[in-house]
């Protein structure tokens, strides 16, 4: 497999338009050691392509808004993420979690301020090495219709059989494909044989094992899983988050309760921010959001 096809497959996977190029002169993240930074960070939607391009003869322009608060869609975030640390974002739906982590594989560029990693401006860098560095697990992983082994190795195509494995052992999804009709040589995806999406999010963590990157972006599944896939998951995260550094938009009671830091976004913007029982005890939006989790503790 070529390096352009696993790149290709990299967008599906992160299911994201990909309107941003290289700059001249870039440069190779080498050996990342996973710090994050957004510096003031402010965030909108360039208005839909299709819409001005007619008017414009130009694309990808920003929306000509007047500076109102509701435009946008991130406002002056700043966070250090220290490496190997594991933080949660949480929030209202619409609050801009999903965004915030996707500036950081830079799937979108900042409208003002800067995301750095290792200290780099992510725009500075070359979008290869920068996503090698990154590994994104979404709350419903994409499958090829391949393979389970071709699923896996394309996050590291000289990964070994045995690498392989152990991966999933680690991600606790081995018995699993063992026990599938051909093991590892099973098809999988949308035509071929169904995992339960347990099983799915299993094999994403298996496959980012094996591209062993610096940070780790987790969108974690809002659906309910049952206890046996809650448990198999949670353990697999354990190994998977150690010694990464983690940007985890959490809808598990368990995944706040052990952050080193817990991020609260509302409309854009940080609320709240600090450790559980800290937050809890402020009587603010987290501790209102967490008496919802609480309630119910495998969905956000
Ligand atoms: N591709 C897009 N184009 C335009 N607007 C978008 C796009 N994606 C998200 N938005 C808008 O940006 C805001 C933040 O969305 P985002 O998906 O980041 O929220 P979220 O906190 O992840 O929500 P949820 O908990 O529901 O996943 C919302 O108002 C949303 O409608
Ligand atoms: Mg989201």
């Amino acid at each position: 497999m070529t390096a352009l096809v696993s790149f290709d497959r990299v967008f599906e996977l992160l299911d994201a338009p990909n309107p941003i190029t290289d700059r001249p002169g870039a440069i190779e993240l080498v050996e990342p050691r996973g710090r994050v930074e957004f510096d003031h960070v402010w965030f909108r939607y360039p208005v839909d392509v299709g819409s001005i391009a007619s008017l414009e003869g130009d694309v990808l322009l920003p929306a000509p808004l007047p500076d109102r608060p509701g435009a946008w869609v991130l406002s002056d975030i700043s966070i250090d993420v220290t490496p190997g640390s594991t933080v949660a974002l949480v929030g209202p739906s619409g609050a801009g979690k999903t965004t915030l982590a996707s500036l950081v594989p830079r799937l979108w560029d900042v409208t003002d301020g800067t995301v750095r990693v290792d200290g780099n401006d992510v725009r500075d860098l070359t979008q290869e090495s920068l996503r090698r560095a990154i590994g994104v697990v979404s709350q419903d992983p994409h499958l090829f219709h391949d393979t389970v082994a071709a699923n896996l190795v394309y996050a590291r195509p000289t990964a070994t059989t045995d690498e392989m494995m152990e991966a999933c052992r680690s991600a606790r999804i081995h018995d699993v494909i063992a026990a599938l009709p051909h093991g590892y040589d099973t098809v999988v995806g949308e035509r071929g044989y169904r995992l339960s999406g347990g099983e799915k999010q299993r094999l994403a963590i298996a496959r980012m094992l094996l591209a062993d990157p610096a940070v780790v972006i987790l969108d974690e599944a809002t659906s309910h899983l049952d206890s046996e896939n809650e448990q198999a998951v949670q353990e697999a995260l354990g190994t998977a988050l150690a010694g990464r550094t983690a940007l985890v938009i959490a809808h598990r009671l368990s995944t706040v309760v052990n952050a080193d830091e817990i991020l609260v976004l509302d409309a854009g913007r940080l609320a709240e921010r600090g450790r559980h029982d800290d937050l809890v005890g402020a009587g603010g939006l987290y501790a209102s959001l967490y008496a919802n989790l609480a309630a119910e503790p495998l969905v956000g």
